[in-house]
């Protein structure tokens, strides 16, 4: 080796080692009753996921986000936690907990937790107690309040999953506010007892080898201590999510939030390498808040842009401007294609743009978060009325709001339920099953799983990709360019979002390069020669030279 590689050599060696796994790598969120199940309930579980890490380490990802697996009556399937400090025997015992601890990080993969801060479940010990007495110790756990001046609810706030967000209780003859179901009652996080005992919650995990956790709802975790009504949105259109109908100014994203949020990274940060991401919905302005004064906030305020934006190039570009723009430094930025509560990309803006899609999320700056399925094209399932599971489409039906569509069980080969369970899963399977799935499409090369393994191969260990600058380039109309570019490389990344064909003009000097990758997969290796010719809805990634 010549010296110049020597030191190129150690140079990319000593930048990888300053920068974190969770800044290079990439997660992938699983939904853990819909991801394997191995005993035939029809439910994915513990067992089932260990059985596919080894896909996953193929696949090429760094970190399984989970989705919860606490005990639960499961009104919004384990987002109400009946006990934050066990697992649900639906999915496993503890045995299988840490055997999927010792058998991802085996693997060299993170296993982060998703941790539910904002409510319990109406059945958890914290809230039975809560609701038998004023006097109870655990009465100020919850947030109990009088009816209102004219008798009702104490005032106007309404429940995300539709109707008032308070709940009558003729025992005490008070209301309890619940931001989601009446199920979930809010935990009073303005009670230090509340904080510390939640704390503890994390320290539990933390200790038996968790590497992190997604927060959620973190946004709406204090209310005004006021309780003051919410205005109304004029915006609201008749028909649409009745929560929409008043903004929710003194429910959520109340500055006291942050304190509390510099808690628990205070706790996580006395462990090494620990992520704590938030799952917030607001304008970046807001959003990014949540990295915290000096950074003492959640390390990754969850970026939900790619969910929101209109699918046009400009509206992308614009995206992408405003977040980077926004960016606290040394904020680190991260990037989310799907989730269990949103519809699929690919439903969403169609297969062929899913891989453009695909090829963004990967070469965007800061950590790619991918959903389940998404890899292999999954797309939204409609699903008949006698099947519907989710609570919220329950509440607020035909309106396109509820989530099943999205969280249909994930398609492993072609053979019975898609090779996800023995039984009768607890959702149908999506119909496409026979082909959409990871065996038929680990074997076919221009397949969106080959997509997705082929852009995290370019992406793993290529600086330039994986932490580099990002660099717009002008373009017109449907068309996304831009170049990430370290010290000794660079990629242009150039999406064609029409239906026809079209040119990159460069408008200063045409660049040197090799295609890394088509979303086609069919041109890699090709040498860049003039102005780069995209056919239609067609991504390119060059590698460039010079
Ligand atoms: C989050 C979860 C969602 C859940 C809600 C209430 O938004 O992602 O699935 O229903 O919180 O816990």
């Amino acid at each position: 080796m010549t010296n110049q590689r020597t030191e190129q050599t150690r140079d990319t060696a000593k930048r990888a080692a300053t920068y974190l796994w969770w800044q290079r790598g990439i997660i992938y969120q699983v939904y853990p009753r819909s991801f394997m199940d191995s005993n035939g309930d029809g439910v994915g579980d513990l067992t089932g996921l260990i059985s596919r890490l080894d896909y996953l380490r193929w696949l090429g990802v760094d970190a399984v986000w989970i989705s919860p697996i606490y005990p639960s009556p499961m009104k919004d399937f384990g987002y109400d936690v009946a006990d934050y400090t066990a697992i649900h025997r639906l999915f496993g015992t503890f045995a299988d907990f840490d055997r999927l601890i010792r058998e991802a990080h085996a693997r060299d993969l993170k296993v982060i937790l998703d941790f539910v801060p904002n409510h319990s479940s109406d059945q958890h010990p914290w809230f039975v107690e809560s609701r038998s007495s004023r006097d109870n110790p655990k009465r100020h756990w919850y947030i109990w309040r009088g009816p209102g001046a004219g008798g009702g609810p104490p005032n106007n706030w309404l429940s995300c999953f539709g109707g008032s967000a308070w709940e009558y209780d003729a025992h005490t003859g008070q209301y309890y506010y619940h931001a989601f179901l009446r199920e979930q009652p809010d935990l009073n996080w303005r009670n230090p007892e509340v904080v510390e005992e939640m704390l503890n919650v994390l320290r539990f995990w933390l200790e038996r080898g968790v590497d992190g956790f997604r927060v959620d709802v973190l946004w709406h975790l204090i209310e005004d201590d006021q309780f003051r009504d919410n205005p109304p949105n004029p915006s609201w259109r008749e028909g649409s999510d009745p929560y929409q109908k008043l903004i929710p100014l003194y429910t959520t994203d109340q500055s006291e939030v942050h304190a509390v949020i510099a808690r628990m990274r205070h706790l996580v940060d006395q462990y090494q390498d620990r992520v704590l991401i938030g799952e917030i919905y607001l304008p970046v302005e807001r959003l990014v808040q949540y990295y915290g004064a000096d950074l003492g906030g959640v390390h990754l305020p969850f970026n939900f842009q790619l969910l929101l934006t209109k699918w046009q190039a400009r509206d992308i570009a614009r995206i992408i401007g405003e977040y980077e723009a926004a960016l606290p430094e040394r904020g680190w930025p991260n990037w989310v294609l799907g989730n269990h509560d949103r519809p699929r990309i690919a439903s969403r803006v169609g297969p062929a743009q899913a891989r453009l899609a695909a090829m963004l999320l990967l070469t965007l700056r800061g950590t790619p978060t991918l959903y389940y399925g998404d890899e292999i094209g999954m797309h939204d399932m409609e699903i008949p009325p006698e099947k519907v599971q989710d609570p919220f489409e329950k509440n607020v039906p035909g309106r396109g709001l509820g989530r099943d569509p999205q969280r249909t069980p994930m398609q492993w080969s072609a053979a019975k339920h898609a090779g996800f369970t023995d039984g009768e899963p607890w959702l149908p399977i999506a119909e496409d099953y026979n082909r959409v799935n990871v065996e038929v499409e680990r074997d076919d090369p221009a397949s969106m799983l080959t997509l997705y393994n082929q852009l995290i191969k370019v992406r793993r260990g290529e600086p330039a990709l994986e932490v580099g600058r990002f660099e717009p380039l002008e373009a017109d109309g449907n068309l996304l360019t831009y170049v990430r570019r370290d010290r000794e490389s660079a990629f242009l990344v150039a999406l064609n979002l029409k239906l026809q064909p079209q040119v990159v003009n460069f408008s200063n000097k045409v660049p040197e390069g090799r295609i890394a990758l088509s979303t086609y997969l069919d041109r890699s290796k090709e040498r860049l020669r003039g102005n780069l010719h995209l056919r239609p809805e067609e991504g390119l990634l060059v590698r460039l030279t010079e």
